[in-house]
């Protein structure tokens, strides 16, 4: 009989067994800026993307851009997770050829997923456009299932206006906001439709250049991010506050050392955290790397905020407790 358990393949099956052990093992600690496995050992495609909880589960919507996607189509990904560190792939959600004819280098870009309660529907709204970003528009994508597949309804300029970078809030009363960038005014914050298939009422317009707009209400003020016009080169984020989300909006005010270029980063979102402890709220931002966008990065990190401030701190590696917040 020939002898087939060799030291070579015992080596073999030692090695694959760590490979897996390491692919398959729970993260503790989420790293700023550094590659960020899911549960295949994968870098996590979830750019410029957002959050959110549907029953006690995490989904993250954002683009993606891994390598050797079909150049015909547009692409978004979706991750659950229950503790915000370890995410499980949940598949391309959306696979989408060019819904309105705006050619071949048509823009899919920010994904953000509602769950609409009345029709029990997940609808995503993206910024769609062409090459050129003149179209400036949001698509609308449904699934009955948060991991999709989303299929394309419609698209629209939000109440009549331009809108480029859109940014998703929910409030604590469970009222589902967009952010939208429309330039030469500034960005607006408008309240969706009762189907979420619509926007249904302007709340403010803040005239502020700004795009990668986020915003969390914090101990009864709110708090609005973003970065400024520079695509994909990172620039001083800022942020300003409003009793009401009508405003009036207080000056805007640099949330890192302006050198830094807020450490190579733009805000995407900001997910608030309440727990038995605590609530914390993590600043979740884009490192992206235009020429390898598949290795582009996200700098999330814990704020200090409170009492009208907020600061990023200089990233480090953190724990994040979903219980305790
Ligand atoms: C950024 C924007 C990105 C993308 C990029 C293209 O300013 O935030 O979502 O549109 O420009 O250059």
């Amino acid at each position: 009989m020939r002898k087939v358990f060799t030291p070579i393949t015992f080596l073999l099956l030692v090695g694959i067994f760590f490979t897996n052990g390491a692919m398959c093992q729970k993260q503790s600690i989420i790293h700023p800026g550094e590659l960020w496995p899911d549960n295949n050992g994968n870098h996590i495609q979830a750019h410029g993307g957002g959050i959110i909880k549907f029953g006690k589960t995490y989904y993250w919507y954002g683009e993606c851009r891994r390598q050797g996607l079909d150049t015909a189509y547009r692409y978004v990904s979706c991750y659950s997770s229950k503790d915000l560190v370890n995410w499980t792939s949940r598949g391309d959600v959306v696979k989408m050829h060019d819904p309105e004819n705006l050619g071949r280098r048509w823009i899919l870009e920010r994904p953000k997923v509602y769950y609409n309660e009345p029709t029990k529907k997940f609808v995503m709204y993206f910024h769609e456009d062409n090459a050129g970003y003149k179209v400036a528009r949001v698509g609308i994508a449904v699934s009955d299932k948060p991991d999709g597949n989303f299929t394309f309804v419609k698209s629209f300029r939000p109440l009549g206006h331009e809108s480029r970078d859109i940014g998703q809030f929910i409030d604590d009363d469970g009222t589902a906001y967009l952010i939208f960038e429309d330039r030469p005014y500034g960005f607006r914050i408008a309240k969706l439709s009762a189907d979420y298939m619509s926007l249904e009422k302007e709340m403010c317009l803040i005239p502020q250049h700004m795009e990668g707009g986020a915003l969390v209400h914090y101990h009864g003020l709110y708090y609005a991010i973003g970065s400024s016009l520079t695509g994909w080169s990172p620039n001083p984020n800022k942020y300003a506050t409003a009793k009401s989300l009508e405003g009036p909006w207080s000056e805007f005010q640099d949330i890192a050392p302006p050198a830094t270029k807020t450490y190579g980063s733009q805000s995407t979102m900001l997910i608030k955290v309440t727990g038995t402890k605590g609530t914390s709220v993590i600043f979740m931002g884009d490192i992206w790397k235009p020429r390898t966008q598949w290795d582009s990065r996200y700098l999330w990190m814990p704020l200090k905020i409170g009492d009208g401030k907020l600061w990023l701190p200089e990233p480090q590696p953190f724990t994040l407790n979903v219980k305790t917040g």
